[in-house]
């Protein structure tokens, strides 16, 4: 294990944001990492994994640990499903990937999502109908300021839309090392009632799909509208859909007859942040090299050297207008620093 000083981040986050790290260590292995973190002389640490859901907006004070654990095992199997383990430094699409090739069903609509496996659980990652919880098992993780191992089961992490007990109780208390998830074999059940998927399959003139057959109907959708971070540098949605009551809904509806919503019950509404900053005029928009999306404005982007506080300071116009134009707060979902 080597530990560097002043190291650029520039490639270990999805933004592509230049900011530095104090000190900097790449880990290989869980004893690797229980041993950095009984290292008593870096009192403040920050874990990378992916990368994928964050902003950077300062040099990192601290000793920053990339996780690069890789590895994935059975556990056990029937002749209907199997469970399967990832280390937290699996690239998720290349271990969706590997499950669509071995024929394990469940997480084909989750295809093309940035980042790694370990940082999966921690905004309980979802597209297209399907989020990680509908097929995850438990995950493992070591408390950081012990170093101790803990199991989480799924009810421990009390899963949400694009939230866990990672981003609220016990934020910055644990790191995932390992996610295990329970896939099946045979009788997939497909997810191929959201719009875009039926859309893309008919297209295709596909009547009965396979799981790899919605992956790459998911890929095709996902590459038409959101830009690839190995090209221009993003980090997915940056805001959550906002949800609203169904009094505010109703008067939201009356003055903004063509918006699209979801109803999540009698008394909640869902709206698309992408809409709503759409309509208040940020879509394609670019300040300096931070930017709106031309294809989904949900999505803030790097047009190279943007600084994360540029970005960071869009999003707060953004937010700003959307509150003027419609008295509804949208939350960012990535996090950051
Ligand atoms: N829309 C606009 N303008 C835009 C973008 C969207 O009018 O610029 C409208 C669309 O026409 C559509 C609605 O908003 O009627 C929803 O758009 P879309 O289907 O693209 O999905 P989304 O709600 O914007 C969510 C997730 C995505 C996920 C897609 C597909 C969140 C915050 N985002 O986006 O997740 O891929 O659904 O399931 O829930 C991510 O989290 O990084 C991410 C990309």
């Amino acid at each position: 294990m080597q530990i560097e000083e002043n190291k650029s981040l520039k490639e270990y986050n999805t933004f592509g944001i230049e900011c530095s790290a104090k000190y900097f260590v790449a880990v290989t292995s869980v004893i690797e990492l229980q041993q950095i973190l009984s290292e008593k002389k870096f009192e403040n640490r920050f874990i990378i994994g992916g990368g994928s859901n964050m902003l950077l907006t300062k040099d990192i004070d601290a000793l920053v640990i990339h996780l690069n654990l890789k590895g994935k095992k059975i556990i056990s199997e029937t002749d209907s499903v199997v469970t399967l383990q990832a280390m937290a430094g699996e690239n998720w699409h290349e271990f969706v990937q590997y499950c669509i090739n071995n024929n394990f069903g469940g997480l084909e609509n989750l295809s093309l999502i940035p980042g790694n496996v370990g940082t999966a659980p921690i905004q309980n990652i979802g597209a297209y109908g399907v989020e990680l919880k509908d097929t995850f098992i438990s995950c493992e993780a070591l408390e950081i300021a012990t170093g101790k191992k803990r199991t989480f089961t799924k009810e421990e992490c009390n899963f949400g839309y694009r939230n866990s007990i990672f981003k609220n109780e016990e934020k910055g208390n644990y790191i995932i090392t390992s996610v295990t998830f329970q896939l099946t074999k045979k009788a997939h059940k497909l997810n191929t009632g959201y719009g875009a998927i039926k859309e893309k399959l008919a297209e295709k003139n596909i009547q009965k799909p396979t799981i790899a057959a919605i992956s790459e109907a998911v890929i095709e959708i996902r590459q038409s509208k959101l830009p690839d971070p190995k090209k221009l540098g993003n980090s997915g949605s940056f805001f959550k859909n906002p949800v609203i009551s169904s009094e505010k809904f109703q008067q939201f509806k009356i003055a903004n007859p063509k918006a699209p919503y979801y109803e999540i019950s009698a008394t909640e509404y869902k709206i698309p942040a992408g809409w709503l900053i759409e309509q208040a005029g940020f879509k394609g928009k670019r300040f300096n090299d931070a930017g709106v999306h031309k294809n989904q404005a949900l999505v803030l982007v790097n047009f190279g050297n943007a600084t994360g506080d540029e970005i960071w300071q869009l999003a707060l116009k953004i937010q700003q207008a959307v509150k003027d134009q419609f008295d509804i707060y949208i939350e960012p979902e990535v996090n950051i620093f």
